[in-house]
């Protein structure tokens, strides 16, 4: 099933995200075998400030962090999406950011991608790598005049602007600004691109993060393979929840099309991202973790959910469960307490565990529950491995 985003038509809502996934092309023709409709290619400078190697953190099911790496320079991205386009049907968003600071650089890549046969500019406001680790680690006064990429001008809604303006100015292919999340309020950020004319967001996690450390060696940060260790961008199981919140924010407060990403892995992650306000959706860590038929597999799923549930138009789950949002104000308690089956309970004593709860404890090998006493948490139900208890 078509969609469109941005005025583009796309085969399905599935993009892979801007990363090793897509920086030559032999992946990216992977991507296309596995059913994506579309690839952000890696990111692009004219000429990158440093030359770093594919360093990550990783603990499956929960986060990747990623703080150093390869990018590509102007002629290599160029050559990337000219054969993109020779050889897939795949639509193509270029991730592009300059270092430099002036606007004319940012012109420039997205002038010349567009000649190439980009579809689409994808604005990189998002790495953290450039000058965002530098002002996290010394201070905004230490970044350097050559430090200017990703999120370090993502935070600032005037530079924003600006950056978004001068595409839209030298463009005709549909610019998308690919947003940090490093902000106090990412709606302002996002209404600064609607502002400056942005033909969409895209919010794919990206928080600043630090991994854990070794703490019976010095406290040696966990990345493999790397010496030093810097602030890097989150990926993985653990953004999903913020970025849902991200993606929510700026359907609600804006009228861009968002694609949405951050910690997504299956087919459920995809629909309830587009519920929350999402057009298209874009994976990353899930794909480097667990190979292409993540892509298969979820581009499959969507499209039997939509046939399954008699949907027939995208637009009728896009932004579905926005309906419910409202100030903690203004929500209403239900009144409940767990009801215990006595049939499946075991008196394994689980649900009688959290900390704050006195409404249930364990008699003769089965739970009790005074429900006077329950605050309504609904802990226990998640904590019982025998679902034996319903509200
Ligand atoms: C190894 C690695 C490299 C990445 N490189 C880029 C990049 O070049 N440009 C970009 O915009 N995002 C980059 N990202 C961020 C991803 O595109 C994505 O937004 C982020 O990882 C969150 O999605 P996920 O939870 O599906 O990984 C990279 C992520 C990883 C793990």
């Amino acid at each position: 099933m078509e969609l469109e985003f941005a005025g583009v038509k796309f085969k399905n809502p599935f993009v892979v995200a801007s990363s090793p996934l897509t920086s030559k092309i032999e992946l990216l023709k992977m991507a296309e075998d596995h059913g994506a409709a579309a690839v952000s290619t890696k990111l692009t400078f004219i000429k990158q400030p440093f030359y770093g190697k594919l360093r990550m953190y990783n603990s499956p099911k929960e986060a990747s962090i990623i703080c150093y790496d390869r990018r590509l320079d102007l002629e290599e991205g160029l050559e990337l999406v000219r054969q993109a386009k020779e050889q897939t049907e795949l639509k193509i968003f270029v991730n592009i950011t300059s270092d430099s600071g002036d606007l004319e650089s940012w012109q420039r890549l997205a002038r010349e991608h567009e000649e190439a046969g980009a579809d689409l500019i994808e604005a990189n406001l998002i790495c953290p790598n450039v000058g965002l680790a530098t002002k996290s680690i010394k201070g905004a006064d230490a970044v350097s005049s050559t430090e200017h990429g990703g999120a370090v001008t993502g935070q600032d809604p005037v530079l924003v602007k600006q950056v978004v303006s001068a595409l839209k100015a030298v463009v005709k292919i549909p610019v998308v600004a690919k947003l940090t999340p490093n902000v106090t309020d990412i709606a302002v950020i996002a209404r600064a691109c609607q502002e400056a004319g942005a033909d969409g967001v895209c919010l794919a996690g990206g928080q600043s993060s630090l991994p854990p450390v070794d703490i019976y060696h010095e406290g040696r940060p966990c990345y493999e393979l790397l010496n030093g260790a810097s602030h890097g961008s989150l990926g993985g199981p653990a953004t999903k929840l913020i970025s849902f919140s991200q993606v929510a924010q700026v359907a609600m407060k804006t009228d861009l099309p968002i694609i949405g990403g951050g910690g997504l892995g299956n087919v459920e992650d995809a629909i309830m991202m587009m519920m929350w306000g999402a057009t298209l959706v874009t994976y990353c860590t899930s794909i480097m973790w667990y190979g292409w038929e993540v892509v298969r597999r979820t581009v499959a799923g969507i499209e039997k959910y939509m046939q399954d549930m008699g949907y027939s138009d995208y637009r009728q789950i896009i932004g579905k469960s926005l309906q419910y949002l409202r100030p903690s104000s203004e929500l209403e308690a239900v009144p409940g307490y767990p009801r215990i089956a006595p049939d499946k309970c075991n008196g394994c004593g689980r649900c009688a565990l959290p900390g704050h709860c006195q409404a249930i404890t364990i008699i003769d090998h089965k739970a009790v529950v005074q429900a006077e006493k329950c605050l309504g948490c609904g802990i226990c139900k998640q904590l019982c491995t025998r679902k034996a208890i319903s509200f």
